[in-house]
């Protein structure tokens, strides 16, 4: 296998910028095939590194396909033999310590398909720079630690009438040519990562908020016109933002203009460059009539996230892309935060926990896990992951719950106050909180250091005649790629403890019904005295911590939980778990040729929750949720791809049958002609409807297909529209299928973000998003290999999101996925590394899939020169011993 350049960068290799840059001045002169790029610099020895007498050292810029025009110093032109231009960027011999930099590039933003660095999105210029796109603009130190302050000055034709930057506009003009001329200043200093540019033609809407202090701060949400009425939600989001970081952290904005641009091709979700983030459309334009529940819901997270990182990860920096989950993992856990307070707390923490257990488990006990701060990397790109964003918000909560909620405010305060203004270290972070609190997290530091998920196996007994109950808690984390016999780790075990009667029992001298554990030993047992009779163990309440946690748990006490425990988030992991339990039963009848038995215990547990009218629907909607297909296969030593689907689609099948009446009473109780709204109650409400929809139609039943069709043509708004379609496509005939696949599409073939739900139904279906199908949607004229929404809609939605039809027996699904990725690496490294996920894991299947699984990745790492990117999963997962 060959790649373009691989090499390891070590956080224990980590040294201090040998300069630093005060000023940043840029003139942008656009144009798609040769945007000239002008760069002046102020530049300064850093006196941290600098040493009396010393010979100065040679200054090193990044950079990565640049056309280099000129170099001056101190206004003086460069003769070639001052500077030398290396693969990655430019060494300068320097003779003096403080100086004036001029660099001169040529970009073509056109030929950009990376979508990293400066790039055109359907003829409107933008950039994205985190984590190293800024060295695609021009010769710069492209690193966290050197922070700086930009004037941006920017020229184009008049056809690109709005031209962006970060900070506040300056400056405004024609040039004599009659071009446009606009200049920007960012008074914050900041790493490059974080600046930002876009030209092109857009509409806007506006908005102000006062902040706390009274200032009053101008916000704009820019878009391609066709989209401008699909703001309001995003905009209502960023100022419930904007309050919510006042009043939850103390944290108030800072310029007087926040802008949101919204771009159709973008790597990710959202961009949080200062003054002007950068947000795929995806991710923050929605309308009732084109969006769904979950895509509301999404961006008012993901608005919210970028927002909050102007705190935390702008003012407060990464030292180093190592610590990336010093800005990720806080602001994962305050947006989490955040969207919990506006929505329902339950079904927010029980989705994040889904997404954990079903993803970062699976990434954590895979070829590329690594801890929440990595200790080395060959492309920083491939560590935008579910283990720094996801397990590092789970780190911060968990410091969050060692040291309750005063104590971590004053930590957060006191971690702001000291680092304003500073590109800083995981440590700093934990420093702080430890500095604020007085507590001692000098063992829960290694959550940052140890990768792998923690497993806890517990135990109980109780002393009738004494009134004791105890409980004997073992942990250990298995060993990971390059990282063996792992420490114990200051595990936070929220907890309680039900009587027989369901009610919550004291367990401490001061009579609290809840408590946290603290493990901290690789076993431990905890005494809980004056206990009337054997209580029920509620465990890790909350997922209090990111583990896997095993106590044997009976099918009555699940049941018993699942009615009782007062914590609304242990009652569904008691249902999941009993469901699992289901499963894994149903796998072994199916492996072992026998008939497949009805779980009765279950099916009694779930009809005894759709008849609770007290609980919150969207709980009962994910209570009635079966794990998924990737749940299931996460829990497996080997996983057996049919022996999974099998049971899934009996136990499905068996809970329709049983529950049919009930399904279809709260159903039609759950019809209303309230219009549209996002709000959590009302996405509760269209969350157990359609849930009931699906089990109705799961039998193949025509009534319930009719219910279906009439829903679809209501059209009432997209989460009903598309819910109707998903399942008239799973379980309708054939031929219906098709025609109303075909009517939606006539209908809404002008909206992109709709037509990608179109191709995430089709491609992510078991029946049919059969590969020919996929392959076909590959050549429908709205499928875009250059969007990485399209190509996450089509091949992601058949790779990651079928289970049935990828895992195909013949092994074509894999080799489809390699082939794909290969075309892909060409154009977008970044989505290639990515998509190529669901063949790393090959050594977690059954023989024959595992061969076919490893020859694909072997057709993979054979095809040619591979980026960095590719090549860094690639070799990592052949590497598996
Ligand atoms: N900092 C961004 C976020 O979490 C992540 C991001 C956006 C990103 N675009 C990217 C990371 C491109 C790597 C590459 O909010
Ligand atoms: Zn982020």
């Amino acid at each position: 296998m060959k790649d373009s350049q691989a090499r390891t960068i070590y956080l224990k290799d980590y040294k201090a910028p040998d300069y630093l840059v005060d000023r940043t001045n840029l003139t942008f002169d656009l144009d798609p095939h040769a945007t000239l790029v002008r760069s002046h610099l102020k530049v300064r020895r850093n006196p941290a590194v600098a040493q009396d007498g010393e010979i100065l050292p040679p200054l090193w810029l990044d950079g990565v396909d640049l056309e280099l025009l000129s170099v001056s110093l101190d206004g003086e032109l460069l003769p070639a033999q001052r500077y030398e231009e290396k693969p990655g960027g430019l060494s300068l011999k320097v003779d003096r310590s403080e100086f004036d930099l001029e660099v001169q590039t040529r970009i073509a933003p056109e030929a950009n398909t990376s979508l990293e660095g400066l790039y055109l999105s359907n003829g409107m210029y933008c950039t994205q720079c985190e984590a190293e796109g800024f060295r695609k603009i021009t010769f710069y130190p492209d690193r966290p630690d050197v922070m700086s302050v930009f004037t941006t000055t920017i020229i184009a034709p008049p056809s690109y009438p709005v031209l962006l930057s970060n900070g506040n506009k300056v400056d405004s003009g024609t040039t004599e040519d009659g071009r446009l001329r606009v200049t920007w200043e960012d008074p914050f200093a900041k790493p490059s990562y974080l600046f930002a540019l876009v030209g092109g033609d857009l509409q806007h809407v506006e908005d102000s908020f006062i902040t706390s202090s009274g200032r009053k701060v101008k916000l704009q949400l820019f878009t391609e016109a066709r989209n401008i009425g699909k703001c309001a939600h995003a905009m209502t989001s960023l100022k419930r933002s904007m309050r919510w970081d006042e009043e939850v952290y103390g944290r108030e904005y800072d310029l007087d203009i926040f802008m949101i641009v919204a771009v159709d091709h973008f790597n990710m979700g959202a961009m949080e460059n200062k003054g002007l983030n950068i947000f795929n459309s995806a991710c923050v334009l929605a309308s009732p009539e084109t969006a769904t529940d979950a895509a509301f819901q999404r961006i008012e997270s993901i608005v919210a996230h970028e927002y909050f990182h102007n705190w935390s990860g702008n003012r407060v920096t990464c030292r180093d892309w190592f610590q990336l989950s010093l800005k990720e993992g806080f602001t994962v856990f305050r947006d989490a935060e955040f969207s919990a307070d506006m929505n329902s707390r339950a079904v927010k923490r029980i989705e994040d926990v889904i997404l954990l257990r079903t993803s970062q488990f699976a990434e954590d006990a895979g070829p590329m896990s690594h801890p929440v701060r990595p200790d080395s990397y060959m492309e920083i790109s491939n560590f935008y992951t579910l283990t720094v964003y996801e397990k590092g918000a789970e780190v911060v909560r968990m410091i969050h719950t060692i040291l309750g909620p005063e104590a971590f405010r004053r930590g957060s305060d006191l971690y702001f106050k000291r680092h304003d203004g500073c590109a800083v270290t995981c440590e700093d972070f934990v420093k702080a909180m430890e500095d604020a609190s007085g507590a001692d997290l000098t063992q829960f530091r290694r959550w940052y250091s140890q990768a792998g998920t923690p497993v806890l196996d517990v135990e109980d007994a109780f002393d009738e005649e004494k009134g004791e109950y105890f409980l004997t808690i073992r942990q250990h984390t298995p060993d990971t790629p390059g990282q063996k016999d792992k420490l114990p780790l200051h595990i936070p075990v929220t907890m309680g403890l039900l009587g027989e009667d369901g009610t919550p029992q004291p367990i401490d001298a001061n009579g609290e019904v809840e408590m946290v554990l603290h493990l901290t030993e690789a076993s431990q047992t905890f005494t809980f005295s004056g206990i009337a009779s054997r209580p029920v163990p509620s465990l890790l309440r909350g997922f209090s911590a990111p583990v896997r946690l095993h106590y044997d748990y009976s099918s009555t006490q699940l049941q018993f939980l699942m009615q009782h425990d007062t914590d609304p988030f242990n009652r569904w992991d008691a249902c999941q778990r009993l469901a699992l339990n289901s499963l894994q039963v149903l796998q072994q009848q199916y492996r072992a040729g026998e008939t497949l038995q009805v779980p009765e215990t279950l099916i009694d547990g779930y009809a005894a929750v759709l008849d609770d009218e007290t609980l919150d629907p969207a709980l009962v909607a994910k209570m009635l949720t079966l794990p998924s297909a990737q749940e299931l296969a996460e829990q497996e030593g080997k996983i057996d791809a049919a022996a999974i689907i099998a049971a899934r689609t009996f136990l499905r099948d068996a809970v329709a049958t049983a529950l049919g009446e009930r399904f279809l009473a709260r159903y039609h109780a759950l019809e209303t002609c309230r219009p549209y709204t996002p709000s959590a109650a009302d996405i509760a409400e269209r969350s157990l409807k359609n849930t009931c929809l699906a089990y109705l139609c799961a039998s193949g039943n025509e009534d319930a297909l009719m219910l279906a069709k009439a829903q679809f043509d209501r059209g009432e708004n997209m989460t009903d529209t598309a819910a109707s379609l998903a399942t008239l496509v799973e379980f309708g005939p054939r031929e219906r299928a098709e025609l109303v696949l075909e009517a939606f599409y006539q209908q809404w073939q002008q909206d992109t973000q709709v037509v990608e739900i179109w191709f995430g139904l089709q491609s992510g279906s078991p029946t049919f998003g059969t590969l020919e199908r996929v392959q076909k949607l590959m050549e429908h004229p709205a499928f875009e290999m250059k969007n990485p929404n399209k190509v996450r809609a089509v091949i992601a939605g058949f790779a990651m999101r079928n289970f049935t039809q990828f895992h195909r027996e013949d092994g074509q699904g894999y080799r489809f996925l390699a082939d794909q990725v290969i075309a892909l690496d060409k154009l977008n490294p970044q989505i290639a590394a990515r998509l190529v996920t669901p063949l790393t894991r090959w050594k977690k299947y059954r023989e024959q899939e595992s061969r076919q699984i490893h020859s694909a990745l072997l057709r993979i790492s054979d095809s040619g020169t591979l980026s960095r990117d590719l090549y860094e999963v690639v070799s990592k997962s052949l590497d598996q011993s």
